[in-house]
C-alpha cells in the first residue's frame, strides 16, 4: 500500500501543512513514515492540523524515525517531554524561558552528541494570548548570502554555550544559576554545517555566544546580524497552535522559539525528540 500525503507550503522557505495522513498511520505504517520523512527533507517544518495524536503514538511515530530520547520528562509516558513554564507540571520549566530565543536543540550537548535530528510537539493546552512557535530555515539562511560571505564564513568556528542562551532570559544570574549554567561544557561548531547530503546550512541561535579568533564584539555582531538576517519575517513560519495540533521538525536545518505566553498559561506541549546521528562539520 502506498501513502499519499498532501504538503502545502506556508511560507517562502520553510514549513508545509500535511494532509493525507492520521495518526494511527504515523505510528504504524511504514510507507506514511516515509512520505512525511520525504517531506521532512523538502520543507523543514510540517504541520498536522488536528491530528490528535496520543501520547503513545507519538512515541511510536518517534520511533520510526530513529533513536529517541528516554530521559525523564515529567510526563507518565516513557519518550515524552512535557513543555510547560508551569513548576507544577514541569521541575525544571525555568529553563524553558530559553525557548523565547530563536534556537536549535541540542547545540551544546554533554558528551558531544550530534544535534537532534528531529522534534515533534503535539498541543495538550495552548496559551490564551501569545505561545506561537516560529521557525526559520537555516540551509535557506546559507544559500542567501552573497559568494564573499560564503567564502568569508567558510573557515569559522563558533563557540556556543548554555550560559548565553540563558543570559538572554535572565540576565542577572545568581551565583547558583551561572554556576549551573557553567557546568555545561562549551561545543566548538563551524559557523557553516556542510550535511552528509552536501547541503549548507548555518549554525546561529541565542547559544552562538563567539567566534573563535574574532573580537568579542566583532564576532557577537556578525552572529547576531547572520541571526537577524536568517529569521527575518518574511522568513519566519508562525505556528498558532490549537489543542491536536502537532508539529515536527527538522532540527539540523531549521531554528525556532516560542512567542512569549504567561508564566502561569496553561499551555502544554508534548515533545518527543529523535537523536542525531550528523555531526556539525
Ligand atoms: C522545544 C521548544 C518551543 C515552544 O521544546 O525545544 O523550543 O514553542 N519549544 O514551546
Ligand atoms: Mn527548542
Amino acid at each position: 500500500m502506498t501513502t499519499t500525503i498532501t504538503c502545502t507550503p506556508l511560507a517562502a522557505t520553510v514549513g508545509a501543512e500535511v494532509r493525507g495522513v492520521d495518526a494511527e498511520q504515523l505510528a504504524h505504517d511504514d510507507t506514511a513514515v516515509a512520505a512525511v520523512l520525504e517531506a521532512l527533507d523538502e520543507y523543514g517544518v510540517l504541520v498536522f492540523r488536528d491530528l490528535h495524536l496520543a501520547p503513545e503514538n507519538q512515541v511510536a511515530f518517534a520511533r520510526r524515525l530513529g533513536d529517541i530520547d528516554h530521559e525523564y520528562g515529567h510526563h507518565p509516558v516513557e519518550g515524552i517531554y512535557r513543555v510547560s513554564l508551569d513548576q507544577a507540571k514541569n521541575t525544571s520549566a525555568a529553563y524553558l524561558k530559553a525557548t523565547f530565543e530563536w534556537h536549535m536543540d541540542g547545540c551544546t550537548p554533554l558528551h558531544g552528541e550530534p544535534p537532534q535530528k528531529a522534534t515533534i510537539l503535539s498541543a495538550v493546552q495552548v496559551a490564551a494570548s501569545g505561545g506561537e512557535t516560529e521557525f526559520a530555515g537555516t540551509y535557506a539562511a546559507y544559500d542567501a548570502l552573497g559568494d564573499d560571505d560564503k567564502e568569508r564564513f567558510a573557515s569559522l568556528r563558533v563557540v556556543h554555550s548554555l550560559e548565553a542562551s540563558q543570559r538572554r532570559v535572565v540576565p542577572d544570574p545568581t551565583p547558583e544559576q551561572l554556576a549551573r549554567w557553567r557546568a555545561r561544557p562549551t561545543s566548538t561548531h563551524p559557523l557553516v554545517w556542510t550535511h552528509r547530503t552536501g547541503r549548507k546550512s548555518l549554525v546561529v541561535g541565542a547559544h552562538a555566544d563567539r567566534v573563535v579568533g574574532m573580537d568579542l564584539d566583532e564576532g557577537r555582531a556578525l552572529l547576531g546580524e547572520l541571526l537577524d538576517r536568517a529569521t527575518e519575517p518574511d522568513r519566519v513560519h508562525r505556528h498558532h497552535w490549537s489543542v491536536g495540533d502537532t508539529v515536527i521538525w527538522d532540527n539540523t536545518g531549521v531554528v525556532h522559539r516560542a512567542a512569549p505566553y504567561e508564566p502561569d498559561s496553561p499551555r502544554e506541549l508534548l515533545r518527543t525528540t529523535v537523536f542525531g546521528n550528523e555531526p556539525i562539520r
